[in-house]
């Protein structure tokens, strides 16, 4: 078994977003600034969705509100606690969630909500911290009393309430509070408490305003996903219609009205995002829409193909198909330096994707598969960087495109339900990240054709056995890394003097940190042994159990 990576609270199916390497695995990493994208949060074609607004307070916790919302069926968007109450309403949304946070209430500059969301007649629920936020903007009492409560907690409940119908009268559910409500305000009636939370529920039914100070947006409350039920459906009168499906008719809609008939560009990388964005762009206006795929020489072995057979031959898309390894091999010939290598790469990449670009200077739009955390995260991210990549480059700002960002309300999850819908190959839909550079930041030291040849036919046998073990979906990321040492080795009775590879399998949510992956004994035997026995040029193979930090994910 492999347990999960350190640190935060994941759902089922969950952690599979990466800012950096979502939009990265769209375009890879050059010099310049994006293309600067409109402002507006939501596309178009959202207006249909009842909207529920998710107020960050800080936590981890607002993006797994927001999608279990989803899960919910009801459409949320994530916004700042910033943002005034007047703003929020001109987004017409039907409820409001005020999520948890790492602050106190009563710390000084603790961010509050603006009051006036609570006499908008929208319905607001509060959660932990957004809770306590309830009690104490509405004249209840939030104190400091010495006893917080983490992890599972006895619940129980002590009045009747629709938010809580679902729960039997005791039971545990996730706790992770310092400060507790100690008195209700006004109107508002206690339904449930905890050993060390007096009010760990209240409501006032007729103002539609709740709080729970217990996270019913984890697994670890059994009956949570109930309760945000009850609030979007009874409470908020939400209709369950955000459903893959219809986010696919909408899409395209949207992508229909956006272009016109206009020609429309998109660089695929074979990734989930690029595939899917370019499958949903195609869906909509067909042959106005031209793919192009740079083989850079350095992408896993049989990406290519796998690219000509599903894009091509299946969507019968117009694929523009560069293949360009001769011209990165030039390039990157005696590169030792990891970031010089990205630079080549990325910059090369911008070379080719402008001259194809030329050919088709009729094209007005281009597509990218931008995904909603990133939209969240830009402009929030630390400045202060590891790899290049963290600051994700794109194409430059010259280049006059206008974006089509079909993927920019989507999480990562439901970017791969939208893929399966529109019928890609499960290869691609449910593929683990890649980094742009591709096999470059993998081969540490010189890049060859041998030594992308040997990295190539190990990491297939790595890919091969992950999935054959049934760990594919489980595992973050998991492939072969070549080293720059060559080691003495003895097969048959003769010497070798050969190449290590290296495993690399780590378990993630996001990429931001890893845990190595434990995988079983029985994997790694086989592994070790058909790479040996399979890959000429490989004498040995060693494992990485350096977890993220203080180790990258990848070697460069
Ligand atoms: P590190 O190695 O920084 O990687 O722990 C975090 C995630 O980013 C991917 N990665 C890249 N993605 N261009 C990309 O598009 C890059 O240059 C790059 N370098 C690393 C890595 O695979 C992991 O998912």
């Amino acid at each position: 078994m492999i347990p999960p990576a350190a640190g935060g609270v994941a759902p089922p199916g969950s952690g599979t977003s990466s800012g950096a390497a979502g939009v990265a695995a769209v375009i890879p990493p050059g010099a310049d600034p994006l293309i600067p994208r409109p402002e507006a949060p939501r596309g178009p074609g959202f207006e249909e969705y009842d909207t529920v607004l998710v107020v960050d307070f800080g936590a981890q916790y607002a993006q797994l509100i927001a999608r279990r919302v989803r899960e919910a069926h009801v459409y949320s968007e994530i916004v700042p606690h910033t943002m005034s109450a007047e703003e929020m309403l001109s987004r017409r949304p039907k409820g409001i969630i005020l999520s948890g946070g790492p602050k106190s209430v009563h710390v000084e500059g603790a961010p509050h909500a603006d009051p006036a969301i609570y006499d908008s007649g929208v319905p607001v629920l509060g959660i932990c911290y957004g809770a306590q936020l309830v009690a104490l903007q509405l004249g209840g009492e939030v104190a400091r009393t010495g006893k917080g409560e983490y992890g599972r907690t006895p619940l129980t409940v002590v009045a009747g309430s629709p938010l809580l119908a679902s729960m039997p009268s005791q039971q545990d559910v996730w706790m992770s509070h310092f400060d507790a409500i100690v008195g209700a305000p006004e109107g508002f009636v206690v339904t449930a408490s905890s050993p060390d939370a007096p009010v760990a529920a209240l409501e006032n039914v007729e103002r539609g305003i709740y709080g729970v100070q217990f996270h019913p947006e984890v697994a670890h409350t059994p009956r949570g996903q109930d309760v945000l039920k009850a609030f979007l459906y009874d409470a908020c009168s939400c209709r369950p219609n955000w459903t893959m499906s219809s986010v696919i008719e909408s899409s395209v809609d949207a992508i229909r009205r956006q272009v016109g008939s206009e020609k429309v560009i998109c660089a695929l990388s074979g990734g989930v995002d690029s595939s899917v964005a370019a499958a949903l762009v195609h869906k909509a206006i067909g042959d106005q829409l031209t793919c192009v795929f740079v083989d850079t020489g350095l992408m896993r072995a049989g990406e290519a193909d796998q690219v000509e057979e599903t894009f091509r031959r299946q969507f019968k898309m117009d694929l523009v198909h560069v293949k360009a390894a001769d011209r990165f091999q030039e390039l990157l010939n005696d590169v030792i330096d990891p970031e010089r290598k990205r630079k080549i790469i990325g910059e090369t990449f911008i070379r080719i994707f402008e001259e194809v670009a030329t050919e088709h200077e009729d094209a007005r739009f281009l597509v990218q598969g931008t995904l909603y955390p990133d939209i969240i995260e830009s402009g929030t991210k630390d400045a202060s960087k590891i790899k290049s990549h963290h600051n994700v480059g794109g194409l430059p700002e010259d280049m006059n495109f206008e974006l089509v960002e079909p993927l920019r309300n989507l999480f990562k999850d439901e970017v791969r339900v939208v893929g399966e819908e529109l019928g890609l190959p499960e290869d691609i839909v449910w593929r683990q990240p890649f980094p742009g550079p591709g096999l470059a930041v993998r081969i540490v030291g010189t890049i060859t054709p041998e030594r992308v040849r040997i990295l190539q036919a190990a990491d297939a046998i790595v890919v091969d056995e992950i999935r054959r073990a049934g760990l594919y979906n489980e595992i973050w990321q998991s492939f072969a890394v070549l080293p720059a040492v060559r080691t003495v080795g003895v097969m048959g009775d003769e010497r070798t003097y050969a190449y290590p590879i290296i495993i690399r399998a780590v378990t993630s949510d996001d990429a931001m940190t890893a845990d190595w992956a434990r995988l079983p004994y029985e994997v790694l035997e086989r592994l070790s042994s058909r790479i040996i026995n399979e890959v000429p040029g490989v004498n040995r193979v060693a494992l990485d159990i350096t977890s993220k930090p203080p180790g990258t994910i990848e070697w460069e």
